[in-house]
């Protein structure tokens, strides 16, 4: 028996067969608020049922909790310029659409002009324009549209691994049919290397199943692109994993490099998706050196668990260990950092951009040469 989705109850707002002709009303909505349309019709955002109004808005940036007191704490918000903004009436229902195209509509119940520095500050702990969360969000246009959605067609999926597009009631069910009374939540923005795949495994000698959930909506230009990330999941996945205790499905929210606020959204989604258990490990979420390494961590110890209602897997920074001759971390393994592999995240791109493989004690093989190829003339 999987968790129950937070809030009790997978929210559901689909209706492919919407009569829209009586709606005049529209507005054009930006990638980020198409993912977030999707997401919150799938469930995966249970129990929001559209974007937030102001009140929730506010008790989120402030409280990390919306105004009925329920934990969630990422402002999930409809940005839209302020000339489209006036044209629309609260009360009445909005077409959105993205490049010209209706996904859904909003029962639009209230326009407000947030602080966007003020939520900056509350949201990324900073109001740093190189950061490229804030930089989105001050990108993004000035008014929030709120109020229920409805998705009424299904945004196109990226065809080189569409079938891994899941719903929360497809992989709960799914889990259900592998009879695995414990699932552990992986999320990821980057290519499975050894300290992820340590981690994951480590986890895997206590739960059931691994669900591999690699977030493929907007992140950072020099992020790698979900295609290529893909392509190197699968073959990891055949060559190293038990397939059987793995399942893979892609998370296609857009990525906020919020650090330990977004740690605590990522856990409550992969809960919606099924999960018991979520891997919180080193900087999770994190960019540059905006969080401390462990404070997506120590975020969760300000609720009480039953709130957060998913068990936390909190790892340490991992490696791989010359004179253990094995991937560990400070908790296991007593020798100096000298004996210590470490490579960054930059520096591993860049070698892979070189076509220069790292290590196999950093990334096995497979993984490489597919990061290589797919990086090629990028
Ligand atoms: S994230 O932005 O999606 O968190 P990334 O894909 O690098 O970035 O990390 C996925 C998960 O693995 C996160 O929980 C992160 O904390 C964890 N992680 C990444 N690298 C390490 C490491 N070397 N040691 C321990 N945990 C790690």
């Amino acid at each position: 028996m999987s968790l129950s989705p937070h809030g009790g109850k997978l929210v559901e707002r689909i209706d492919l067969n919407s009569d829209l002709s009586a709606i005049n009303a529209e507005v054009e909505i930006d990638t980020i608020a198409l993912s977030d349309l999707e997401l919150i019709a799938i469930g995966a955002y249970s129990p929001l049922t559209g974007f937030l109004g102001e009140k929730d808005y506010e008790s989120v940036i402030n409280h990390m909790r919306l105004a009925n007191g329920m934990v969630w704490s990422i402002p999930i918000t409809l940005p839209v310029p302020k000339k489209s903004a006036d044209c629309l009436v609260v009360g009445e229902k909005v077409k959105l659409k993205y490049n010209g195209q209706v996904f859904g509509f909003l029962d639009l119940r209230e326009k407000y002009i947030p602080d966007k520095m003020y939520e900056a500050h509350q949201v990324y702990q900073t109001i740093d324009l190189k950061h490229p969360g804030v930089k989105k969000l001050l990108e993004r246009p000035n008014v929030y549209l709120a109020g229920p959605i409805t998705l009424t067609q299904i945004p196109p999926k990226n065809s080189e691994f569409d079938q891994y597009y899941k719903t929360p009631s497809e992989t709960r069910k799914q889990f259900q049919q592998n009879n695995w009374k414990t699932v552990v939540g992986f999320q990821t923005r980057n290519p499975v290397h050894r300290a992820h795949e340590y981690i994951q495994k480590t986890a895997l000698e206590t739960v059931d199943g691994l669900f591999l959930n690699p977030l493929v909506g907007e992140t950072k230009s020099d992020d790698i692109q979900a295609n290529i990330r893909m392509a190197s999941y699968e073959a990891l996945l055949t060559n190293y994993y038990p397939r059987d205790r793995v399942f893979l499905a892609v998370f296609p929210a857009a990525m906020r490099y919020a650090g330990p606020k977004e740690a605590i959204f990522h856990a409550l989604v992969r809960k919606n998706y099924g999960c018991t258990h979520f891997i919180v490990g080193r900087d999770h979420a994190g960019v540059g050196d905006y969080y401390g390494t462990y404070d997506a961590q120590k975020i969760f110890s300000r609720f009480r668990n039953e709130e957060i209602g998913i068990t936390i897997l909190p790892f340490e920074h991992s490696f791989y260990c010359t004179k253990c001759d094995n991937m560990c971390s400070s908790k296991t393994c007593p020798h100096s950092k000298e004996d210590h592999l470490h490579l960054s995240g930059t520096k591993v791109r860049e070698m892979l951009r070189n076509g220069l493989t790292p290590p196999p004690q950093f990334t096995r093989r497979e993984v490489a040469e597919i990061l290589i190829n797919g990086l090629k003339g990028k």
